[in-house]
């Protein structure tokens, strides 16, 4: 019912014609190996958005920005607005990455701006949550997702809601090689989306597509896949590698 979904965050990495070419190849592995049977994105840095854009234009592989800002225009130096986004070719923004939260110190408070004008200027955000290592081993995992999951979707109702990707990242997983265990990550998912039937209802929980991140790999993509309430990955390092994001969304499918 729900289809999955992979995408490749870039983070701050590739150049003008590593770039190009990674869409390239990304485009090729999805066609050959999951036509359309998954969602994929991928979410280069801004400068690069156009180009990767006119790459993947005409594909099934769509563009994600990694942030935005919630005003409109004006004077926000350094910032981007949704409408930029979208002018670049923009379907998906990430609102709320763990770099984001805990490099950049954006609170939740910013992060629900972000996600309110995503919605409103016609763009479909990821929020990213996740907890850090020491509030998992203080068991506050459950507090700090809820805590997450909540401010960032304050004022938003079911309507918009369905614009709605959520990205559970517990951030000690996030690059370090470790991930998750199939438990961990089934009881997180869980948790939110029975979380989401209260905050809106249980059909709409049923709906949300709710991704995994974390040192996800080619060889653990089908199992974490494989988990009830896991509806798709959203892939850091391994997706700089074509073959390596390949073999992640052929697991998916
Ligand atoms: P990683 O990054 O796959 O390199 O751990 C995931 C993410 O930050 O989205």
């Amino acid at each position: 019912m729900r289809k999955p979904f992979v995408a490749g965050n870039w983070k701050m990495n590739t150049d003008s014609s590593t770039s190009v070419q990674l869409a390239i190849d990304v485009v090729s592995c999805t066609s050959a190996l999951a036509g359309d049977s998954v969602d994929v994105a991928v979410i280069p840095p801004f400068v690069y958005l156009k180009s990767v854009f006119d790459a993947v234009n005409n594909s099934s592989v769509s563009l994600g920005a990694q942030d935005i800002y919630f005003q409109e225009k004006g004077a926000f130096t350094g910032e981007i607005s949704v409408a930029m986004l979208k002018d670049v070719g923009c379907t998906y923004v990430l609102c709320g990455h763990s770099e984001r939260r805990h490099v950049i110190k954006e609170n939740d408070e910013l992060i629900n701006k972000k996600l309110n004008a995503s919605i409103s200027g016609g763009l479909l955000p990821i929020l990213c949550v996740g907890e850090l290592l020491e509030e998992r081993k203080a068991e506050q995992t459950t507090e700090i997702v809820t805590r997450q999951i909540k401010a960032g979707l304050e004022g938003i109702d079911a309507e918009k809601f369905s614009a709605v990707t959520i990205a559970y990242e517990p951030v000690w997983a996030i690059g370090t090689g470790l991930t998750a265990t199939p438990d961990q990550a089934q009881q997180v998912h869980a948790m939110i989306r029975e979380l989401i039937a209260g905050l809106y209802d249980g059909q709409i929980a049923k709906q949300v597509r709710i991704l995994y991140g974390g040192s996800v790999k080619p060889d653990n993509a089908a199992e974490l896949m494989a988990l009830e309430d896991l509806d798709g990955l959203l892939v850091g390092g391994a997706s700089l590698k074509a073959q390596d994001f390949g073999s992640i969304i052929a697991a998916s499918v």
